[in-house]
């Protein structure tokens, strides 16, 4: 049995107090029964965590440094500084970070890897985009995405990782997959890792995001390989996120 996780994705979004006091209320009233985590904007982590230590909520980061250890590479952030203020989770390859800052499925693997070294959980992010749906080459996409990363570490690294599908065309457009789309690639995706391992297959923890709303969560988590949401704009109110995770209990 997976344990479900709802995680909430802030992105460039909000304030140091705004942060607070939806981090805040959301560790008041979250349910006990599923993992739970917000990935706030990088200057907020350390905050955070300070201030809910021992709350049971836990904190992840968007991106991180594709190179491991120390060194001259101004502006990057290491994984280890990522555990040191006190990080579960990273999030890799989401379509933003592949879209503005031309991240390859090379380099994906790599922060893959890096996250994993320093004893980070990486959410592995695939998805297609609208044009790649519509010409068929959904799971030829995926695939790709999925086999750079298996690649590089190995079937063994996805004990310790998750994998979420954003469909690029349901980020922030209101567009969300049906239930039956988002398990058809929540299936391929788990059908590629049994080819490999079918244990680890079976533990993985697959989410979904891409406009996760109150209204649509349940279905799409009634899925038999939908173990979790990834969820954007409704994770920044915080009577939408926790209604978003009551209903994944
Ligand atoms: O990482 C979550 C995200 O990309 C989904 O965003 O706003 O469609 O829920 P949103």
């Amino acid at each position: 049995m997976r344990r479900k996780i709802v995680a909430g994705n802030w992105k460039m979004y909000g304030s140091r107090s705004m942060a607070s006091d939806l981090a805040g209320a959301i560790a008041a009233n979250m349910p006990a029964e599923i993992d739970i985590a917000v990935f706030p904007p990088l200057p907020y982590i350390a905050g955070l965590r300070a201030q809910l230590f021992g709350s049971g909520l836990q904190f992840g980061a968007q991106d991180l440094s594709e190179r491991e250890g120390q060194g001259a590479f101004t502006g990057d952030v290491s994984a280890a500084m990522l555990v040191d203020v006190g990080a579960n989770y990273v999030l890799v390859g989401h379509s933003e970070r592949r879209k503005y800052h031309g991240e390859s499925n090379e380099c994906v693997a790599r922060k893959f890897a890096a996250a994993r070294a320093a004893g980070l959980t990486p959410i592995l992010c695939v998805g297609e985009t609208r044009q790649q749906r519509d010409s068929g080459e959904t799971e030829a996409i995926i695939g790709q995405q999925l086999d750079a990363v298996l690649k590089l570490n190995g079937i063994a690294s996805f004990d310790t990782a998750l994998i979420g599908y954003e469909p690029v065309w349901a980020i922030g457009s209101g567009e969300t997959a049906t239930p039956q789309q988002a398990q058809d690639v929540h299936a391929f995706i788990r059908s590629k890792l049994e080819k490999e391992d079918i244990s680890i297959a079976r533990r993985t923890r697959l989410l979904y995001g891409g406009s996760v709303t109150t209204s649509n969560v349940a279905k799409l988590l009634a899925q038999a390989d939908i173990d979790g949401g990834l969820v954007g704009g409704a994770a920044l109110t915080a009577i939408d996120f926790l209604e978003i995770c009551a209903a994944a209990q």
